[in-house]
C-alpha cells in the first residue's frame, strides 16, 4: 500500500483545496493530511485564519478524501511524521516549489500543480469589509498599538480622538491617520470600532458612550474599576450585539495560551499555588501612574495581568482576598495580594515604586512552572519537576510588541459575530475589576509603614 502525506492550513476549503487532495489522493491508497493547528499557524505568522482547526478539519474529512488527518503542530514533525507513518510520497501544491526538496531524503516529494485564481487570503479578502478603528488616547500604548494594528489585515486606523486638538493632531499627523478630533461622537462617526487607551478613570464613561454610538470596543487594562462597572458594560455590550474585549495582552499570546492548556491538563498536577509580580520603577513620580486624581497606584496599573493569570488558572470562585500596601502621595508604590481559594492560593505583587523579580510560578502536586520575568511577555517557560531530568524547556516566538494577538482576537470576533473569548471571558474581566474595586473601597487593606 502506498501512502501519502500533505499538510495546509485549509482555512475555508475552496476548490483549489479540493483539486490538490484529489491529486494527492491519487498518488498512492491511503492519504493522511496534516492541518496545521490554530497556534502553530499563529507562530508561523499566519495570524488572520478564519476558521479553528476543528473546522477545518471537519472540512477536510468532508471533502472525503483524506484517509486519516492528523494535526501539524511544530517546526519539523513532517520529518517525524514521514517516518512515524512509513510515508512513500509528501505532497504539496506548486506555490511551494522547492522548498520542501529537503523531505527526499525520507520519501518522494512531489509538488503538485497549484489551481489558479483562488486561494484563502483571496477569500479572505473578498469576504471581508475593513474594521475602521478609532484610537480614543494618544498615549504610549496607542502609539504601539498603530504599527501592530498593521500586521492584521481588515483593520484600518481611521480616526484619532484626544481632548486636546494639538494632541489629536500630531498623534494623526506622526502615524498618516486621516481624521483626527476632540469630539468623541465624531470619531464614533468615522468608524465602526474604538480602541480606548486613555487614563483609566475615562475607561467606563467612553465605553459606554462607544457602545451606545453602536461600536464595538477594545479598551486598555483595567477595563473598568470595579465589578459592578464592569458588569454593567458587559450587559450593555450583549444587549447591543457589540463585541467588548478587555486588551489584557498576555491572555491573547501564543505562548500563553499553550501554557494555559499544558497546566490545566494536569501535568504539574493539581495546582495549589499561584505566584504572580510585576514590578516597573519609573523616572518620574509627576506621571499619571503617581496621580491619586486620576485612580494611579500600582493595583490600578498592574494589577489586571497578574489577575488575569491567577484568575485563568484557579477560577474566578475566591473565598477571601487580602491586600497589603506601601502609600506615597496618595497612591500604592507597592501592593501584595492574596487571593484564597478553596483548592489554592495566589500571592500578586506589584511595584511602582518597589522593585521584584517579575516572574510567575505555578506550584502543583506533581510540578511547577516557571515562566521568568518578564513573564507578562510570554515566550519562554520552563516546566519542573522533582527529578529534573524531567524538566520540559518551551520556547515561542512573540512578535513585536504582542498586541498583535488581541487586535487579531478583536477583528475576528467583530467578523464572526462571537460576543466573547475563551482567552478572557466577560466574567473573568468582570472578577479582575471586581478585586480593583475591592481594593479601591479600602477592602482588607493593611497598610505598611
Ligand atoms: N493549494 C492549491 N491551490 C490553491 C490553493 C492552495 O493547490 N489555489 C494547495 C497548497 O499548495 C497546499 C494546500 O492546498 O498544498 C493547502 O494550502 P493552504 O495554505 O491551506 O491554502 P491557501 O489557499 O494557499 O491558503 P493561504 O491563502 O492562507 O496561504
Amino acid at each position: 500500500m502506498k501512502k501519502v502525506i500533505t499538510y495546509g492550513t485549509y482555512d475555508l476549503l475552496h476548490q483549489g483545496h479540493l483539486n490538490l487532495l484529489r491529486r494527492a489522493k491519487e498518488l498512492g491508497d491511503y492519504l493522511i493530511v496534516g492541518v496545521t493547528s490554530d497556534s502553530f499557524d499563529r507562530e508561523r505568522g499566519k495570524l488572520n485564519v478564519r476558521n479553528n482547526v476543528l473546522e477545518r478539519i471537519e472540512a477536510v474529512k468532508a471533502t472525503g478524501y483524506a484517509d486519516e488527518v492528523i494535526i501539524e503542530e511544530y517546526v519539523g514533525q513532517k520529518i517525524d511524521d514521514i517516518q512515524k507513518y512509513n510515508i512513500d510520497y509528501f505532497a504539496i501544491g506548486s506555490d511551494w516549489t522547492g522548498q520542501f526538496d529537503y523531505l527526499n531524503e525520507y520519501c518522494k516529494v512531489v509538488y503538485l500543480p497549484r489551481t489558479e485564481g483562488i486561494s484563502s487570503t483571496l477569500l479572505r479578502a473578498e469576504s471581508q469589509r475593513e474594521i475602521r478603528v478609532g484610537i480614543i488616547g494618544t498615549g504610549r500604548i496607542a502609539n504601539r498599538f498603530i504599527p501592530e494594528s498593521t500586521c492584521v489585515s481588515g483593520v484600518t486606523i481611521a480616526s484619532v480622538f484626544n481632548p486636546d486638538l494639538t494632541e489629536a493632531e500630531q498623534f494623526a499627523h506622526k502615524h498618516g491617520i486621516e481624521h483626527h478630533t476632540n469630539n468623541l461622537e465624531e470619531c464614533f462617526n468615522k468608524t465602526d470600532a474604538v480602541y480606548i487607551a486613555s487614563p483609566h478613570i475615562y475607561h467606563f464613561s467612553q465605553i459606554e458612550q462607544a457602545l451606545q454610538s453602536g461600536k464595538h470596543v477594545l479598551c486598555e487594562i483595567p477595563l473598568a474599576l470595579t465589578g459592578d462597572e464592569a458588569k454593567q458594560l458587559y450587559d450593555l455590550a450583549a444587549k447591543k450585539g457589540l463585541v467588548l474585549l478587555e486588551a489584557s495582552k498576555t491572555a491573547h499570546c501564543p505562548a500563553w495560551s499553550h501554557l494555559l492548556s499544558l497546566a490545566k491538563s494536569g501535568i504539574i498536577g493539581d495546582i495549589v499555588d499561584v505566584k504572580a509580580s510585576l514590578s516597573r520603577l519609573l523616572p518620574d513620580t509627576c506621571m499619571r501612574e503617581f496621580d491619586e486624581s486620576q485612580a494611579g497606584g500600582s493595583v490600578t496599573e498592574l494589577a489586571p495581568l497578574c489577575l488575569m493569570a491567577v484568575i485563568k488558572l484557579l477560577g474566578c470562585n475566591y473565598s477571601d482576598v487580602r491586600f497589603y500596601s506601601k502609600m506615597q502621595g496618595g497612591v500604592d508604590i507597592f501592593t501584595q495580594a492574596q487571593l484564597v481559594f478553596d483548592h489554592a492560593v495566589a500571592n500578586i505583587t506589584l511595584g511602582l515604586g518597589v522593585k521584584t523579580e517579575g516572574n510567575l510560578v505555578i506550584s502543583g502536586t506533581k510540578g511547577y512552572i516557571l515562566v521568568p520575568s518578564p513573564w507578562w511577555l510570554t515566550n519562554y517557560f520552563e516546566v519542573c519537576y522533582e527529578d529534573i531530568n524531567k524538566n520540559k524547556k518551551y520556547f515561542y516566538s512573540y512578535d513585536g510588541d504582542g498586541l498583535r494577538y488581541e487586535i487579531q482576537e478583536f477583528a475576528s470576533m467583530i467578523f464572526n459575530k462571537r460576543m466573547d473569548s475563551f482567552r478572557l471571558y466577560p466574567n473573568e474581566s468582570i472578577a479582575i475589576a471586581d478585586i480593583i474595586g475591592k481594593y479601591r473601597s479600602g477592602s482588607k487593606t493593611t497598610i505598611l509603614k
